[in-house]
């Protein structure tokens, strides 16, 4: 599989998205941003840093301590960044820092200010704003009180607005280079789990398997875009199983559910495959029903149809499985009403992914039906994920006994289009028939060498 790797965005990518912004604030607005906080591992160590979504999408910027602000009035936009200044003793120690200057001439600023400068210079701003759209925390009180204090309240803000319901609506439809990263970070995805089910052996542990995931991840300079899930037989039944410690079984299934993220944008991909290489005939059937959910599901999708129809196609072709196998019995409609399907399939069937695996944006429209808030349409350009499962656990005593201890969930990430959705992911064998291939070549190549 060619992997498709892309320069990084050039500034004027991110300096369109903040015209973009500017041109629906209206005038006398100003927004404040500030990326994420650094987290502490233990002691002194931190995790590896990891900017704020909202604020890269709209800087480029990935260093810590920043704080974006957009001015504008009836007759400009400003782009002003707070930053840490450079300073070389920490720069020994931490890394390179883009500075003040820096963020003029690199990243488009036009002005920059130390970031201990945020709690005196935004007060300043904040005079003759009428429209605050920020993230109202305890420091966005204390300036409005700052700007308050210095023109003794008069005309300071008369409307706060979350910041966040703004530009999560804007990511929600992908622009062109957000659709390339998110293709190449599912590309990458799909070269993990193919890799994983290559290299899968009787008697590994779970976690070796999640660093087959985790090499082929580094390989393209990505990291995991979430904890990794790596759940063989019954751990499978744990939606977000992380441990990955317990000794793969001979005749079980193993259910992955993990992803790349690629310039910070997410892949989310779950296969589920035998242990061994081989189905079971009950473990098939268990399976050809999720993956008919699977597909169905994604047949559902198109720009113009309500965002849960996904979600409805799969629990009709469940709950239809799960009269089949004998778990429930009536009409498929009276168990949909009555969430019969509840305790074998208790999660949705998708999410926006991109920035964010569980990416921003709203679900619901503004309408409402009988008192009930209603899906919002889908349009192109909205990425997502179609993720069915089943899930039968050991200790569920609703289930008979030869389907215990099996869970599967198969999931792609989906490209929204006018025409239907594109599966940006289909390089991962999803069929019995396909994954039973790839997994007997793999195995009789392996033996080969183990055996010279
Ligand atoms: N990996 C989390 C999810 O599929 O939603
Ligand atoms: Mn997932
Ligand atoms: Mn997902």
């Amino acid at each position: 599989m060619k992997i498709n790797l892309l320069e990084k965005l050039p500034q004027s990518e991110f300096a369109k998205r903040r015209a973009k912004l500017a041109k629906n604030l209206p005038n006398n607005s100003l927004v404040i941003l500030s990326t994420a906080p650094h987290h502490i591992r233990n002691n002194d160590a931190e995790y590896k840093y990891r900017p704020d979504s909202s604020f890269f999408y709209l800087t480029g910027f990935a260093e810590p301590e920043s704080t974006l602000v957009l001015q504008k009035t009836a007759n400009e936009v400003s782009y002003i960044l707070f930053l840490r200044e450079k300073d070389k003793l920490r720069e020994i120690w931490d890394g390179r820092r883009v500075g003040i200057d820096g963020a003029i001439r690199k990243l488009g600023a036009d002005k920059a200010f130390a970031i201990d400068e945020l709690d005196e210079k935004i007060p300043q701003l904040l005079l003759g704003v009428k429209h605050l759209f920020a993230r109202f925390d305890t420091r966005v009180s204390s300036w409005l009180a700052g700007a308050k204090n210095l023109v003794r309240g008069e005309g300071v803000v008369n409307e706060i607005h979350n910041i966040d319901s703004v530009i999560h609506e804007m990511r929600l439809i992908k622009d062109k280079p957000e659709i390339e990263r998110i293709k190449t970070a599912c590309q990458i995805s799909s070269l993990a789990h193919i890799q994983a089910m290559k290299t899968v052996r009787p008697q590994q542990y779970e976690y070796q398997l999640e660093a087959e995931l985790n090499y082929v991840f580094g390989q393209y300079g990505c990291v995991p875009s979430y904890n990794s899930i790596v759940a063989s037989g019954d751990n499978a039944n744990i939606l977000h199983y992380i441990e990955n410690d317990q000794i793969m079984q001979d005749g079980d299934l193993v259910m992955i559910d993990a992803g790349a993220e690629y310039q910070l944008y997410a892949g989310d991909i779950s296969r589920t495959f035998p242990v061994n290489g081989k189905f079971s005939d009950v473990q098939k059937q268990v399976y050809n029903i999720v993956l008919k959910a699977n597909i169905e599901a994604i047949n559902s999708l198109k720009a113009g149809v309500h965002c849960k129809v996904h979600h409805d196609t799969a629990l009709r072709i469940l709950t239809q499985g799960l009269i089949e196998l004998g778990i429930l019995s009536g009409d498929v409609d009276t168990l949909i009403a009555n969430k019969a399907y509840q305790p074998f399939y208790m999660h949705g069937t998708g999410h926006w992914l991109g920035l964010d695996v569980h990416d921003a944006g709203r679900y619901f429209s503004d309408e409402t039906q009988d008192g009930e808030k209603q899906p919002r349409l889908l349009q192109a350009g909205m990425v997502m994920t179609v993720e069915p499962g089943l899930y039968f656990a050991n200790d569920n005593e609703l289930i008979p006994k030869k389907y215990r201890g099996i869970g599967i969930r198969i999931e792609d990430d989906v490209l929204i289009t006018e025409h239907g959705a594109v599966v940006l992911t289909s390089d991962v064998p999803k069929t019995v028939e396909e994954i039973e291939c790839l997994m007997a070549d793999s195995i009789g190549n392996i033996d080969q060498q183990l055996a010279k």
